[in-house]
């Protein structure tokens, strides 16, 4: 007889840092620390790989002191293989590659993990999931793009549901523990349909750091995605 075992995740609230005031990091993060949020998600952009500049490991580096929060880091770089000392010295928890943006995206996993963090891939919204299945092993939580990466404050694509509900189902047959996160346009009015696709991991950047109160708004977004999560 066989069982199947569901591996349980909570919720997880990642505000982005992208969304914050760039001339007080370290006062918007502390902050989101005790505004209750689980992960500091970190979008490093390259001006290659999305058409926008953001910041590098000298900068999570310099907050890394200032905060106990898990550092989610999300890269949005061409051959990210280049810069992974970068940032796990920098003090990176987890780190996210994009599967668009190398061709070997198993080594760079194996490099992030053997530095001893967290690894991630992150599929755009027109890459399909298939594509992710010989990576399963490599992972920890897999990124499904709720927007086209680059730039904050975009609006969420319900669009890239199917492809959520997908990975959800491979990691399942699997029998993995991977998380599933989405990025991109989050709220605590649409939360609740990537949760209900699988999502456990929310990234919210203008959701949280442009509201008048980040503590109401990390734990409404929570609320919304936990009112779905099966038993
Ligand atoms: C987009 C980034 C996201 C973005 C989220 O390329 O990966 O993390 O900052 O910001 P909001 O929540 O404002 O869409
Ligand atoms: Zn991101």
């Amino acid at each position: 007889m066989y069982m199947v075992i569901m591996m349980k995740h909570n919720v997880k609230i990642a505000p982005s840092l992208l969304a914050a005031d760039f001339a007080n990091l370290q006062r918007d993060v502390a902050a989101v620390e005790s505004a209750g949020a689980d992960y500091l998600h970190l979008d490093v952009m390259d001006g290659v790989f999305v058409p926008n500049i953001s910041f590098g490991a000298p900068v999570i580096a310099a907050l890394r002191p200032h905060t106990k929060l898990f550092f989610d880091v999300h890269l949005m770089i061409t051959d990210p293989i280049r810069y992974i000392a970068d940032f796990v010295k920098a003090g990176a928890d987890s780190i996210t590659i994009h599967y668009e943006s190398c061709e070997n995206q198993i080594e760079v996993l194996e490099a992030i993990r053997a530095a001893g963090c967290k690894a991630a891939v992150s599929i755009k919204p027109a890459t399909p999931a298939f594509v992710l299945e010989p990576l399963l092993p490599y992972v920890d939580m897999i990124l499904v793009m709720t927007v086209e990466p680059g730039f904050g404050g975009q609006k969420f694509m319900p669009e890239t549901m199917p492809n959520t509900e997908s990975i959800s189902r491979m990691i399942r047959a699997g029998g993995y523990d991977i998380e599933i996160q989405v990025d991109g346009g989050i709220t605590a009015a649409n939360a609740a349909l990537p949760a209900s696709h699988g999502a456990t991991v929310f990234v919210a950047g203008s959701a949280v750091f442009k509201a008048e109160d980040p503590a109401a708004a990390i734990r409404d977004i929570r609320h919304a995605a936990e009112e779905v999560l099966p038993e």
